[in-house]
């Protein structure tokens, strides 16, 4: 494991019990859900109920909880035992009196292939398949605010290209990386185990039809208002953050 990667499941475990308290978390999770439903097609045709969905850095939940009733399935995956307790905690909160179990579950993976038996074992159950099917695949993978992170975004995109079906497609959204304005984004307490200040729009496209998506949109799906720390003789104040859209299909 990287030492970035190291100091972001430290950050993550240290804030999972507050993450959802954060109303600027609750905000953007519900501008991305918003997001996710008008880009990814079963949610148009009115099949996203036969949608089985990987999400990438689902830490406690939040967009997780918000898409699974409107999806077959959602399998999560983060790298933070304490976020993953915290949705775990929420999931055992799933009314016990109902004859149908939780469709989504998460587990604390560094994900590179589709083909562990730790993705596979999950994805079999969520997905009601028989145990020896061979190589399950999603129909769309999802991940909010979690890119920035990732220490080699084309290695990650090849990663989520094979774990898709053929004809599923990612849905993936974080801030903008649009300059020296997009840095403030986190106070400078929480920079270390930062990869990246946001995600750029014309690296994100190259990198993904360099991946080998088709019908690549990487656009402004929505934007955040958020208060920013005093820093640099620059005051507390408001600012707006940019957040994209990367859209891609596995032909
Ligand atoms: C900023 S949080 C966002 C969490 C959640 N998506 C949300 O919006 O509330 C980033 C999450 O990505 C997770 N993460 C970081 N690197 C990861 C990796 N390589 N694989 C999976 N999850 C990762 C972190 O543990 C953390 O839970």
């Amino acid at each position: 494991m990287s030492s970035s990667q190291e100091i972001n499941n430290t950050r993550f475990n240290a804030e999972a019990q507050e993450w959802d308290s954060n109303i600027k978390h609750v905000e953007s999770t519900a501008k991305a859900v918003e997001a996710i439903k008008r880009y990814v097609p079963g949610f148009k045709a009115g099949t996203n109920k036969d949608l089985n969905i990987l999400e990438l850095g689902c830490g406690t939940g939040l967009l997780s909880f918000a898409l699974a009733p409107s999806v077959h399935s959602l399998l999560g995956i983060d790298t933070a035992d304490g976020m993953l307790h915290a949705f775990d905690t929420k999931l055992s909160d799933h009314p016990k009196n109902t004859a149908s179990p939780p469709n989504l579950s998460a587990i604390n993976h560094y994900l590179t292939t589709p083909d562990v038996p730790e993705v596979q074992a999950a994805a079999t159950k969520l997905h009601n398949a028989p145990p020896s099917t061979p190589k399950l695949r999603f129909d769309v993978i999802v991940s909010h605010l979690t890119l920035h992170h990732i220490a080699s975004l084309s290695d990650m995109l090849r990663t989520l290209h094979a774990c898709l079906k053929p004809g599923g497609c990612v849905a993936l959204t974080d801030y903008e990386d649009f300059g020296a304005g997009a840095i403030p984004f986190h106070p400078v307490s929480k920079r270390a185990g930062v990869e990246r200040h946001g995600i750029r729009r014309q690296e994100m496209e190259e990198l993904l039809v360099a991946t080998g998506f088709g019908g690549v949109r990487v656009e402004e799906a929505f934007v955040l208002r958020k208060e920013v720390e005093a820093e640099d003789g620059m005051p507390v104040r408001e600012l707006d953050f940019p957040f994209l859209m990367c859209f891609g299909v596995r032909d």
